[in-house]
């Protein structure tokens, strides 16, 4: 790696709180490990902690929290499934390669083997576990999705994967009541040690959970596990819950933001109409995967000619056609035509999809359904290394919080809850050995403030409009301008207010790397430089908070595509 190239935001860039403004914590607590979160990452970490500290005889005590209930993060709506080198004539090898072209030279080459090598252990512990996937005749089954070169995504209860895996968790954690869970808390911010280690957290409890109110809980080390930004855009496949949270609470703790500009956008989301808010029905990638097509308004098959995969090509390649069709159109979607799989089909192996489209009106074996790309996943966030350790001491970072750099500049289709899974299994088997002291937090000097929580809206309509699937310089430095105007706006402390002022943080961090980034790779799309150039941007933004303002530092690494790395 060559020398950082240090930047700073353009002088638009907002001035953002540098702690969130709250109450004085009104009880106090001590646990040894924080899970903040409550998907695959979360309690995968927290149960095979629970279970690592058992076999050493060690009596840790870990605290789950979520701020809605257990089930009601992104893993639950998770419908294709899990990638995993599981199948006859599958190998890791092939499932790295798939994982590096997707992620169009911009992956990390060591974690990447990390995750095809580990995977399919880590599927089969789940299974163990009580997670339930389709099988045939005894046998896993497994489908394709985008950019996967064999069949290798397990599923379950057809296209309810996320639900089945979530539901096995749940009753897990359930079962080790030795491991505290607080829901409906809102975790504030990171205490910091006078030597500048985390040992605690601010939390606001909403009325619901077994403490009410702004508390602190001392700790020994927090393993964020939130789950990713969604809500920063007015459309997106995400549940109200992806607020950036984990994001925010990371940076205002001095961690390093990575790869924030390669935000996701699903192609195949089914369009509601113009004033559609909020989260959107996914149509999963598998429905293609199992023979469905793309058709514009007059029926022309407009995926092939444009990939070896044509409509199964990586996801980014697949909503940047749809976005030009719906261009050259002037048309507000797509359609998928998946008519010819049959009802019979449909009702087997789409359950879900089919009962959220007849819900919208649509019967997918009798009609086409319309889509169009919608935000689905953030690939980067808090920089950690193999082991999921940020840069800050103390703070863990796992699922689509963290950028552990398996997923480049775009995800591979079903690699995201294979990472969770890792990643969080490799947290577990350090943690015990890297807890620090229990330490008082250290004088906090930094200036509180929180944004009005009205700001929501409108910062999700300029993020949409200036940072989604095509950008440009003009459009992006519109954006940073706006959102330096909404960081002006200041709120009353509340949840609201919280999860705005998060979004907002969050949103100047991804414009700014966005503008930043001069070329096209991946998931980022620049109209204005349509190239991908590893001459200049192979490599990485690294966002940081320092004294309130957003500050870049770019630093150069070769290209990983796969070609030269086997
Ligand atoms: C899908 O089912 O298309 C989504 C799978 C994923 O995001 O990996």
């Amino acid at each position: 790696m060559t020398d950082s190239l240090d930047r700073t935001t353009p002088s638009s860039s907002a001035e953002l709180p540098a702690r969130l403004a709250a109450g004085a914590p009104g009880w106090n607590s001590k646990v040894d490990v924080i899970v903040i979160g409550s998907g695959i990452a979360g309690l995968t970490a927290a149960l095979r902690l629970h279970e690592g500290l058992k076999s050493r005889r060690e009596a840790g005590t870990i605290l789950v929290v979520t701020k809605d209930v257990l089930s009601a993060g992104s893993t639950q709506w998770a419908q294709g499934g899990i990638a995993a080198a599981l199948g006859p004539g599958d190998t890791p090898e092939q499932h790295e390669r798939d994982t590096l072209v997707a992620g169009a030279g911009a992956c990390d080459l060591e974690a990447v083997r990390v995750l095809v090598n580990e995977g399919p252990e880590a599927v089969r512990e789940l299974i163990a576990l009580g997670a339930n996937f389709d099988h045939h005749d005894g046998v896993l089954s497994l489908t394709r999705e985008g950019g996967h070169h064999r069949d290798r995504i397990a599923h379950a209860g057809g296209d309810a994967t996320g639900a089945e895996i979530q539901r096995a968790l749940v009753a897990a954690i359930r079962a080790a009541p030795e491991i505290e869970v607080i829901e409906h808390a809102l975790a504030v911010d990171l205490l910091k040690s006078a030597d500048g280690r985390v040992c605690g957290i601010t939390l606001h409890v909403m009325g619901e959970g077994q403490r009410d109110g702004v508390g602190a809980v001392q700790c020994r080390a927090v393993v964020l596990a939130s789950g990713g930004l969604g809500q920063v855009f007015s459309q997106t496949t995400n549940p109200a819950v992806s607020t950036g949270d984990g994001m925010a609470i990371a940076l205002r703790a001095g961690a390093v933001l990575r790869d924030l500009e390669f935000v996701q956008f699903h192609p195949t989301v089914m369009y509601l109409g113009p004033d559609s808010r909020g989260q959107q029905p996914l149509i999963s990638e598998a429905v293609r995967g199992e023979g469905a097509f793309l058709v514009d308004f007059e029926g022309n098959r407009f995926m092939q000619g444009q990939h070896e995969l044509a409509d199964l090509a990586p996801r980014d390649v697949v909503a940047k056609a749809i976005t030009r069709r719906m261009h050259e159109t002037s048309h507000p979607h797509m359609w998928l035509d998946a008519r010819h799989l049959g009802a019979e089909f449909w009702e087997h192996r789409f359950p879900t999809i089919l009962a959220t489209a007849r819900a919208h009106g649509i019967d997918p074996a009798t009609q086409l359904i319309p889509v169009a790309p919608a935000c689905h996943y953030a690939s980067g966030g808090v920089l950690t290394d193999l082991w999921g350790r940020s840069t800050v001491p103390g703070l863990y970072a796992t699922g689509e919080v963290s950028c552990t750099g398996v997923h480049g500049a775009n995800r591979l289709a079903s690699n995201s809850l294979l990472e969770g899974l890792v990643f969080s299994r490799r947290i577990a088997d350090v943690l015990p050995d890297e807890l620090g002291p229990y330490a008082d937090p250290g004088p906090d000097e930094r200036e509180p403030g929180v944004v009005d929580a009205e700001i929501r809206t409108p910062l999700q309509a300029v993020m949409t409009e200036r940072v989604g699937v095509l950008r440009s310089a003009t459009g992006l430095d519109v954006a940073l301008t706006e959102l330096a105007a909404l960081a002006g706006k200041q709120g009353e402390i509340g949840t609201a207010a919280w999860e705005s002022t998060n979004l907002l943080m969050i949103s100047a961090a991804l414009a700014a790397a966005a503008k930043g980034r001069e070329e096209t790779r991946g998931s980022h799309w620049r109209e204005d430089f349509p190239e991908r150039n590893d001459d200049q941007w192979a490599g990485h933004f690294d966002v940081t908070l320092v004294d309130g303002r957003l500050q870049l530092a770019f630093s150069p690494s070769p290209a990983t595509d796969g070609e030269d790395d086997q």
